[in-house]
């Protein structure tokens, strides 16, 4: 039978997949006793929303299929093939009984049981996180849009010009509203962002002085992350009131930057602009941590001489979602910007000399400068950048004006109606936080404490005496008077009642010459989109030019983009788990507890190991984190001078930037040629640096997309000589129920849970980057100054959040329980048999460059290396043509320049995977006509692509090209009916690079554009 013809018949075969619920078979068993249906089939009464089979592509005839094609006559045979033996681990390990499956119906009501675990606290707390209103708009045709929050990173700017448009748009945004020269297209969270900025002033100080001082209104969970990012390169935070000139005199010699708060943890606003000058004079850096709203009313940092300013940009429309995801904001002065961390997106022109957007610097990021590295950020926040983004857009200047007024004006008269009452308020001038002194007696802390249980209201606890309130967008006049009613509460007085009873004049605290008068976002993007009609229309409009999940396979290597499927991210915009700020009380999240709990515990069976943190934001911050915790454990055994790490020369980029950044010596391991890890070199550096080998870290598979029978020795290798193996996870997908890292000899592994475990990619990020740990190494799991995390001899906060990227992490959640042991290790097999498949349909055409037993993991690499002397052709070119079928290219040039990097994913069904072998068999039949003359070298299908309609529309003359049109929009008959048009000719990166433009065109630059 073909594959064309195969029926798909889900609903017979979906029986011997769905598994039954004990909820289900109990209350079956009570109606078959008591009622008269004893001749009723148990499955009748099973849901038929059974999540397996909506989440793997191939159903079971085309599974059946792809096997004989390989020449197996069952799943085990395959499998045996595929995984070494010596690794695999018992199946009864991850199954039903260990991970009970919920249908999509079940997975919804319990996440709803939980959500009603989440008290409904109104929280006012500041320190960085707010209530922020998500305009719906931009809720449900961004946020909750597959189109946009499945792309990957825009490496492939042909096809990603909304969202590149969109960053630039976020860059702007900041650059204009701090008041800097650029900014980068989002980072972390705040902490991680200070702490990359630390290194920055470090690094552009002439990487000698290594003191870095902290202002004291700098809040708490930033302050840890620098801590420990201070430790790896042997910085000395200090942590003091940088207004007072001794201090900076003593400092001074040492000093490569300061790190302020503006406006400070407890609202206050100061003035830093000596300081600034100062500081310039000794060649240190001025860092600024702010906040965007604050900034449209106050003189913005970069015109009071801050050199780098960043932040939470998330008051601006995205969620609180328990401490994440946000995008953090980045800006710096022109003299930095060759040294930015994280991605920038900049202008630059197509071949047809059109302006488009690109990755500006992009080698850079990819390799993030190995062992000179300073920064290990890839992963980043696109999705919520591009939500602030579209905030700003949809709101223009005059809406964040009255925004920002209207949340000073109430905390103004927040402020006269508290000093009414007798209280003092210790911060002047603010603009959204007050620091308010109760120190009357402690019969009225007991009464304000009382009043904001009644009233279900979270204040900031600072001490015994002394609150702070911070007030946002989301304040309503009643939110307004039940505030004012609990301070009420406590002076034992009357509280307000009505609007009338306020008094009518107003005005403000903060000093002219700190208050803004520049303009700021006068784009004309910022200027035009205000109706709800026109900002859908944008939205839409950029999403038109950006190729995503909803149209086709990606196919990259190593990042595994699966479905994200819609049941498991509903629940993430519920208010009771949208609306949590990270610092309540943990009695009103009990909701929240029991789905990390419950993660934790799932992602500890599917690793066997036997603890796990879930605060590191990404798969970098989780490389990070898991050495950081190894040499935790050395130090804890007096062995803290191991600080060897040895790394394939295969790893990704972030692995050997994670290490530096954790203080380690990084030396390279060879590969040999047929992929493996070269264990001779491996054991020769392990012995070489026994005395001081600290960890090796490993990819598993390797980034060849192989499984390597040598893993186990290697680690035993590594362990012989005292180090720690370092798994990194970003392939997990290949081992889920099968193996695991801890039977491969890791002692800690990262896991992406935006790739293995389904948290949509958002073109950039969000990511969460858990780490799993061997016993020995759980005391050591990552801390947090505010709520309690991690083992008894916790290192330092990785993450601005106790649980990083908390919101998100429902949908791994969902993942896992909806599938279930046996959906989990079915969706190994057919991530396995779908690269396996493509590996075999390839292989005539194609040199598929590694296997392992005579077959490839869940990836494959094909090289193209011959065509470069044959044709003339480039990875790129095979890239770019791919674009005219349709399809995302794979990763392309990594690991190995010459190759690309294929990964089906299990979500693909039989019809996608042969549309995307056909796809790549008729480019190799394009590059045989180049190869054998008929095509000139210069000018073909492939070095033309991809074809836009702009190309197309091309008259006669001005064509000049020896194919017809046809051929190259439509070079497979399924094309007429399935075409994705990329908007833009190729691009040209290297021209983008040299003129460095990363902002929205200005009014006068878009008059003139044609
Ligand atoms: C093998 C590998 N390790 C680590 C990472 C880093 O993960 P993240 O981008 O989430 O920081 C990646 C990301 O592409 C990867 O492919």
């Amino acid at each position: 039978m073909s594959w064309r013809t195969l029926s798909r018949q889900h609903a017979s075969s979906a029986w011997s997949r769905r598994p039954s619920t004990k909820s289900l078979l109990g209350s079956l068993n009570h109606a078959r006793h008591s009622t008269p249906l004893a001749s009723t089939s148990v499955a009748t009464f099973s849901s038929l929303d059974t999540f397996a089979p909506r989440h793997i592509g191939p159903d079971d005839q085309e599974v059946q299929y792809m096997l004989k094609e390989l020449g197996y006559d069952t799943k085990e045979a395959f499998l045996a093939d595929t995984i070494p033996a010596s690794i695999r681990i018992p199946s009864n390990v991850v199954t039903n009984e260990t991970i009970p499956a919920l249908t999509e119906g079940e997975l919804l009501s319990r996440a709803r049981e939980l959500a009603r675990k989440n008290s409904s606290f109104r929280s006012y707390i500041g320190m960085g996180y707010h209530n922020a209103v998500v305009p719906p708009v931009i809720l449900r045709n961004l946020m909750e849009n597959p189109a946009w929050y499945t792309p990957y990173t825009p490496y492939q700017p042909e096809i990603a010009q909304g969202r590149l448009e969109s960053l630039v748009n976020f860059q702007t945004m900041v650059s204009s509203l701090t008041g800097m020269d650029l900014a980068n297209a989002s980072l972390l969270d705040e902490g991680t962002a200070a702490a990359e900025a630390m290194m920055m002033s470090f690094v552009s100080s002439g990487s000698k002085k290594r003191t870095f001082l902290v202002d004291q209104g700098v809040p708490a969970q930033t302050v840890a992350v620098l801590e420990t990012r201070a430790k790896g390169f042997k910085l000395k935070l200090r942590i003091g009131d940088v207004l007072d000139a001794s201090l900076i005199q003593e400092l001074r010699e040492d000093l490569c930057g300061v790190l302020v708060q503006f406006p400070d943890v407890n609202g206050k606003i100061s003035d830093y602009s000596s300081l600034a000058s100062e500081l310039h004079q000794s060649g240190a850096y001025l860092v600024c941590a702010s906040d965007l709203l604050a900034l449209t009313m106050l003189k913005p940092p970069g015109e009071w001489g801050a050199d780098i300013v960043l932040g939470n940009s998330a008051r601006f429309g995205v969620p609180a979602g328990y401490g994440g995801p946000h995008a953090a904001f980045f800006a710096v002065s022109d003299k930095l910007k060759r040294k930015m961390p994280g991605r920038l997106i900049g202008l630059s022109r197509d071949v047809d000399g059109n302006p488009v957007y690109r990755l500006a610097l992009q080698t850079r990021e990819q390799h993030i400068r190995r062992e000179r590295a300073t920064s290990n950020i890839c992963t980043s926040q696109a999705l919520l950048a591009n939500m602030a983004a579209m905030y700003a857009v949809y709101h223009g200047p005059g809406g964040l004006r009255k925004i920002a007024a209207r949340v000073h004006d109430l905390a103004h008269i927040l402020q006269t109606h508290i000093e009414g009452m007798g209280f003092k308020v210790l911060n002047k001038p603010f603009f959204d936080t007050l620091t308010v002194d109760i120190s009357s007696s402690p019969e009225t802390w007991k009464r304000l404490n009382k009043a904001l249980l009644e009233s279900k209201i979270n204040l900031r606890v600072i001490d015994s005496s002394t609150v702070g309130v911070t007030l946002d967008e989301s304040v309503t006049t009643q939110d307004f008077f039940d505030i004012s009613g609990v301070f009420a509460k406590a002076a034992g007085i009357q509280p307000l009642s009505s609007i009338s009873d306020i008094a009518s004049t107003i005005s403000s605290t903060i000093p002219s010459h700190q208050l803004r008068t520049s303009d700021f976002l006068q784009y004309p993007v910022f200027n035009k989109h205000h109706s709800e009609t026109e900002m859908m229309r944008y939205m839409h409009h950029l999403q038109s030019k950006d190729l995503s999940l909803v149209h086709a396979m990606i196919p990259l290597g190593s990042c595994t983009m699966k479905l994200n499927s819609a049941t498991s991210m509903i629940p993430l915009t519920w208010p009771e788990f949208s609306n949590v700020h990270p610092f309540v009380p943990l009695d009103q999240v009990t909701g929240y507890t029991e789905i990390i709990k419950e993660l934790e515990a799932d992602l500890s069976l599917l690793t066997g190991f036997h603890a796990c943190s879930l605060q590191p934001n990404s798969g970098a911050a989780g490389e990070y984190a898991g050495l950081s915790v190894i040499q935790e454990y050395h130090a804890s055994r007096g062995e803290s001078h191991r600080n060897i790490c040895l790394i394939p020369l295969s790893a990704h980029g972030t692995n050997p930037a994670s290490a530096v950044m954790a203080g380690l010596t990084v030396v390279p391991v060879k590969t040999l040629n047929d992929g493996n890890l070269d264990l001779e070199d491996l054991e020769s550096k392990a012995k070489k640096h026994s005395k001081n080998l600290a960890a090796f870290m490993i990819t598993y598979p390797s980034t060849f997309g192989v499984f390597e029978s040598g893993v186990q020795q290697a680690c035993d290798i590594i362990h012989q000589h005292g180090g720690q193996v370092y798994l990194d996870g970003a392939n997990l997908n290949a081992q889920v129920g099968f193996t695991n890292p801890a039977t491969c000899g890791g002692d800690v592994c990262h896991l992406n849970l935006h790739k293995t475990f389904a948290i949509p990619h958002g073109g950039g990020g969000p990511g969460v980057g858990p780490i799993c740990v061997k016993e020995h190494l759980a005391p050591f799991l990552p801390s947090h100054p505010v709520i309690a995390t991690g083992g008894d001899k916790a290192m330092t906060a990785v993450s601005a959040a106790p649980f990083g990227s908390a919101s998100i992490l429902l949908i791994s959640w969902a993942y896992i329980k909806m599938l279930g042991g046996k959906g989990l290790v079915d969706s190994t097999t057919s991530a396995l048999l779908n690269a396996n498949y493509i590996a075999y349909r390839l292989k005539p055409h194609y040199n598929v460059r590694y296997t392992n037993n005579g077959r490839v993991a869940h990836e494959l690499l094909i090289d193209l290396a011959e065509f470069e002397k044959s044709a003339g052709l480039k990875v790129t070119d095979f890239a770019k043509r791919l674009q005219d079928f349709g399809f995302h290219p794979p990763t392309c040039s990594w690991p190995i320049s010459t190759c690309m990097l294929i990964e089906p994913t299990e979500s693909e069904s039989l019809d996608e995977l042969n549309r995307f072998c056909e796809a790549m068999i008729r480019i190799r039949e394009e590059a045989e006509e180049i190869v054998i003359g008929k095509q000139p070298r210069d000018n073909n299908l492939l070095k033309n692509a991809p074809h836009p309609i702009s190309v197309l529309a091309l008259d006669d003359k001005a064509w000049r090209r020896p194919y017809s049109r046809a051929e190259a929009v439509y070079p497979l008959p399924w094309l007429r009916r399935h075409k994705f048009w990329p908007s833009v000719a190729r691009v040209d990166d290297a021209y983008g690079d040299l003129n460095l433009i990363c902002e929205c065109p200005s009014v006068e630059e878009l008059a003139s554009s044609p």
